[in-house]
């Protein structure tokens, strides 16, 4: 008969790792929320006349840059880390350096972000830290050097 497993008896064999998920991440309401969030974030940016400068910057078809945001945001909101290891470091202001980006693209792309999340992120704590965030990296990403 085999015998029930005993710990005491294994010291090796520690317990697994409690899965601590990252709050943002729960909170936001995991990758079906974040996937809205990239739709509508899109959604804005193929429909606000402000964006229409920085919506000429993308693919013409946005299918391709969805799910790499989607990833990228899943990864940066503490999920599953799948963007780094399909895409590696994400190097945002490096991989920003090929698209002419200042206040008013940054502006722009801020006002979709806060449309969208207006809609999808109910938290309200987490919409402003969001807010905070993205903001911080949209400027860091910023290379035309004026105020
Ligand atoms: C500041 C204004 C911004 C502009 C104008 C901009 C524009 C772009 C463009 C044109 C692309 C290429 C997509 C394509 O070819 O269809 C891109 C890629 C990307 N952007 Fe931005 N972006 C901005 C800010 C941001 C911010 C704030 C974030 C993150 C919080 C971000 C995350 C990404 C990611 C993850 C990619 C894909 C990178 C990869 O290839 O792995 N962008 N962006």
């Amino acid at each position: 008969m085999t015998k029930p497993f005993s710990p005491e008896q294994h010291p090796g064999l520690r317990p697994l790792p409690q899965i601590i998920s990252n709050p943002h991440f729960d909170t936001i309401g995991g990758e079906v929320q974040i996937r809205s969030l990239v739709e509508r974030f899109y959604f804005f940016m193929d429909t606000l006349p402000e964006a229409v400068g920085i919506r000429a910057l993308h693919e013409a078809d946005l299918s391709h840059t969805k799910e790499v945001l989607v990833k990228f945001l899943i990864e940066w909101l503490g999920g599953p880390k799948v963007y780094s290891a399909e895409r590696g470091h994400p190097r945002l202001r490096q991989k920003h350096l090929t698209f002419p980006i200042g206040v008013a693209e940054r502006d722009a792309w801020m006002q979709c972000m806060r449309s969208a999340m207006d809609e999808v992120v109910v938290d309200v704590t987490l919409r402003q830290q969001l807010d905070q965030a993205f903001f911080k990296t949209a400027d860091f990403i910023r290379n035309d050097n004026k105020e």
